[in-house]
């Protein structure tokens, strides 16, 4: 049974610092997907965005806030009250509200980025904070810069922001600079220069630049900080963020050492892993630990030997406990509508009308060309749905001719609204032929950075997940598709790169304001 005093409040900022990650982009759409998986995972706060940076960020921010009910959903904002404004523009519906305020503390930011003094910082700290109030009872304020901050300075801006009436208090590693030793030792100091801290909850944000993200949340959380601001897979600024799974499985693996218990259900970690790599771009290193591929893989034989007596020989977790072994097939060619809703359910997404027609007609076409349907095969199917509804280019028709050591002819419809436009190119290959006919209709001039293929299932019939990344005047904007051809789905990543080049949009996020 846990108590108050052992339970660690999961913040997940995928959508909002992991989002600040260069080359990603995410419409409404794609937020509430994830942020509909980050409920299933039972995560306690979904930060879903920095509402000020744009329209459609408020947007995004507004449909996770109407959908996603049982978690607390919160927008970033500077001490500006604009921001304010702004992010209770998105938050208005939601049914637990909180707005998390933040202004950098460190003489080094202070000085050379606000132009501010640390009086107009401390003043600010208490305006913001104190309007934030007025709007809602759920008030984070965060340090920026916290581990470079004089530790007296900071205590004085923790105050007042208390006595302005924030709930949570969050020390920021911004840079990734900190240890876990030093990290430890600046908490608890601050515990000691402001009493009233005990009151409210303590969270702590890491950074991974050195490496040390996540064992530094961890002497965060040993030092009585009672949430951890993390991001699926680890995404986010620079090295990114402390990753979800990781803290969440070292809490539950070593919980006879640390003693703590979160909510999250730990099966939908490997999902919603899946999930933020397809919509993000943001392939997952095969090392990775948790959800890489190879994290419960065994390759030396003496491993083997070991696992094959007694997985515990050289497995600390099961691949069930992160949600790996649940992915039988499910479906075939043969299935109907009825049963494909069904497999959905199954999988916790309720899917109904347009939206499982749209599906139904994916899986058909999918069913026909591959034997067997898998719920991974599914999963990609919806997630590459969500990404479906404002697309501004759609592939109707691709007709390739290649021959080894011959140039290729390729020949593409798409459509625009209610126009449809044809175009013929020729390059060396398929690939390379495709782009230049889509080129001549979306014009984009980007130049081809990256070109990645992964196959969602094994076998020959597997189907492909393709990632394109364009750059276009030093700026990258990235598209991603999944389709039983991988030809067919480059050139619809191709065009969602490009649309997001034709917006000149790679983030929704104004990352010169932070
Ligand atoms: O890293 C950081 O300091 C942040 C704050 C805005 C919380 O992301
Ligand atoms: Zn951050």
């Amino acid at each position: 049974m846990s108590t108050n005093q052992d339970y660690v409040k999961i913040f997940d900022t995928t959508l909002r610092d992991g989002e600040q990650s260069p080359g990603i982009s995410l419409n409404a759409q794609e937020k509430l997907e994830i942020a509909r998986q980050l409920e299933r995972l039972g995560v306690d706060i979904i930060e879903a965005g920095f509402a000020v940076s744009s329209p459609g960020e408020i947007k995004g921010i507004g449909l996770v806030a109407e959908h996603v009910r049982s978690c607390t959903i919160a927008s970033l904002n500077r001490t500006q009250q604009g921001d304010i404004d702004a992010s209770w523009e998105a938050l208005k519906n939601a049914e637990s509200p909180r707005f998390h305020v933040f202004i950098a503390t460190s003489d080094l930011h202070m000085e050379h980025k606000l132009r501010m003094t640390p009086e107009q910082v401390l003043e600010q700290t208490r305006d913001a904070v104190t309007y934030a109030r007025t709007k809602v009872s759920d008030v984070e304020f965060s340090c920026e810069d916290a581990t470079r901050s004089r530790p007296e300075f900071m205590a004085e801006v923790v105050r007042a922001a208390l006595a302005a009436g924030a709930t949570t208090i969050n020390i920021p590693d911004t840079v990734g600079y900190t240890t876990p030793e030093e990290y430890k030792e600046i908490l608890e100091t601050l515990y000691a220069n402001v009493p009233e801290l005990h009151e409210a909850t303590l969270s702590v944000h890491t950074h991974n630049d050195l490496g040390l993200a996540t064992a530094n949340s961890l002497a965060g959380v040993q030092a009585g900080a009672r949430q951890v601001e993390v991001a699926i897979n680890g995404i986010g600024e620079r090295a990114g963020n402390s990753a979800l799974e990781e803290i969440v499985m070292a809490l539950r693996t070593r919980n006879a050492f640390y003693g703590f218990q979160t909510g999250i259900e730990t099966t939908e970690i490997a999902r919603a892993s899946r999930l933020v790599s397809r919509l993000s771009g943001y392939p997952v290193q095969p090392n990775k630990a948790i959800v890489g591929k190879n994290a419960f893989a065994h390759e030396a034989g003496i491993h083997q030997d070991g696992v094959l007596k007694n997985r515990r020989t050289y497995e600390i977790m099961d691949a069930e406990s992160i949600g790996l072994e649940h992915n039988e097939l499910v479906l075939g060619k043969h299935s109907g509508r009825a049963a494909l809703q069904a497999a959905y359910a199954d999988m916790g997404y309720a899917i109904e009308g347009d939206e499982l027609k749209r599906a139904f007609a994916k899986f058909k076409e999918i069913a026909d060309r591959k034997k067997t349907v898998s719920a991974l095969d599914l999963e990609a199917i919806i997630d590459d749905q969500s990404r479906d509804t404002a697309e501004r280019w759609i592939l109707e028709g691709l007709a390739l001719r290649t021959s080894t050591g011959e140039t290729s002819h390729a020949e593409v419809k798409v459509r625009e609204g209610d126009q449809v436009h044809t175009a013929t190119g020729e390059g060396d290959g398929p690939i390379d032929a495709a782009f230049i006919a889509l080129n001549a209709i979306v014009k984009t001039a980007g130049e081809l950075r990256e070109f990645n293929v992964n196959a969602v299932t094994g076998g020959n019939d597997a189907l492909g997940d393709v990632r394109v990344v364009l750059e276009h005047d030093g700026r990258r904007y990235t598209g991603q598709s999944v389709a039983p051809d991988i030809t067919e789905a480059a050139a619809q990543a191709f065009l969602r790169a490009a649309a997001l080049v034709a917006a000149g949009n790679p983030n929704p996020m104004v990352r010169e304001t932070i």
